[in-house]
């Protein structure tokens, strides 16, 4: 599905973050859709290190890029030299900055900022040297506790929403100083969908869900789910969002969600309809108390207007096109365990 009339073959574009969930589904509808554009996916990939969750410490995974016929970098953000080189070596026409530690509950705050804040503000400057438009991954997350989901409100209450909120920040610092190049903030709201397994824990509860269910598990919900409510958005929706995101002259940040708010009660009952196994609920004390988000809903009304942007997928929709995937994901990772 083409979401513009912009013309993407021969352009030079960036991706970072591409061996990740998002980045790596920007890859393929690039690749799909305009198999002339010189696509550069960059990443730092996995390896076995931890941070003090006990989550990895990069989610990268080559098996989101299987297929992918572009160039693969393997690189660190955090790293000046490889950041030089990509300044020199190339010459970008768009970059999407999808590269950062997306682990909300990630404690470490040093690395958190210099990775999502420091390292972006250096990409930032490539684009800008480069005349590149810059889009990138802000988050629902820099609401936090606000009760109101419109950029301007923002209360992050964990240090991943922080960073975000000083992405944003830096970004309409560099705006209003009247730069050449359209810098556009994406607040993607509870993102699902293909390409997202591989993110472990961390992934949304969606496949999570789907797997405890075709295991014949008992899916296991934090106690009072059907009143922890959040806006879940289909990855062709966020897709759809980057690509108008590209029109040229919309600098600003934008919330990409459906506008919807949907219980986790909702994800598990609509998975056991279509999949046709109910084993019930569990519920579990939920451990993030604090710094968790009870209700998130993205007012979407300045994406409409200044994107373009109509989110296609209702939660139902989005489960439904996902479950072929869930299941060749349950035959061929989870099975083999
Ligand atoms: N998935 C969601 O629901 C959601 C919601 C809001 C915002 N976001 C943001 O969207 C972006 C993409 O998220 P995702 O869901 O695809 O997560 P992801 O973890 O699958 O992708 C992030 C990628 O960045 C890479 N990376 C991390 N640190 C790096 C570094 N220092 N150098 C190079 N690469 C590095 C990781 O290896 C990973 O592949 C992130 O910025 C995230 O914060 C995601």
């Amino acid at each position: 599905m083409k979401y513009t009339n912009i013309d993407f073959n021969n352009k030079t574009i960036l991706i970072t973050g591409a061996a990740g969930f998002i980045g790596s589904s920007l890859c393929f509808y690039f690749q799909e859709n305009y198999p002339k554009a010189n696509i550069i996916a960059l990443d730092c990939f996995r390896n076995e290190e931890t941070f003090s969750n006990g989550n990895l410490k990069s989610f990268g995974h080559f098996k989101n890029l299987l297929g992918f016929k572009g160039v693969v970098v393997s690189g660190n953000i955090n790293d000046k030299k490889l950041l030089k080189e990509l300044d020199i070596n190339y010459n970008f026409d768009y970059i999407f900055h999808q590269a950062a530690i997306s682990d909300t509950t990630v404690q470490e705050q040093d690395l958190m900022i210099q990775t999502n804040v420091n390292a972006y503000e250096d990409l930032l400057k490539i684009a800008i040297n480069h005349g590149a438009n810059m889009i990138y991954a802000s988050s629902a997350a820099t609401y936090g506790d606000s009760d109101r989901f419109e950029v301007g409100y923002e209360q992050p209450n964990n240090v991943y929403g922080f960073s975000k909120v000083m992405m944003d920040n830096i970004s309409y610092k560099y705006i209003n100083q009247g730069v050449d190049i359209s810098i556009v903030g994406l607040k993607y709201f509870n993102v699902f969908g293909p390409r997202e397994f591989y993110k472990n824990k961390t992934a949304s509860m969606v496949v999570q869900f789907g797997h405890q269910i075709l295991k014949g598990l008992t899916p296991k919900l934090f106690e009072g789910s059907d009143k922890i409510l959040r806006d879940f958005i289909y990855i062709e929706d966020v897709i759809q969002a980057n690509i108008k995101a590209c029109e040229p002259k919309q600098s600003g940040v934008y919330n990409v969600g459906t506008g919807k708010a949907r219980s986790f009660e909702d994800i598990v009952n609509i998975l056991q309809k279509e999949l046709e196994i109910d084993n019930g609920k569990e519920y579990i004390p939920n451990p993030f108390i604090g710094s968790y988000q009870f209700f998130t809903e993205a007012n979407i009304e300045a994406s409409k207007e200044n994107l373009n942007y109509e989110p296609q997928y209702s939660m139902e929709e989005g489960i439904k096109a996902y479950l072929p995937e869930i299941k060749r994901l349950f035959e061929t990772e989870v099975k083999k365990g």
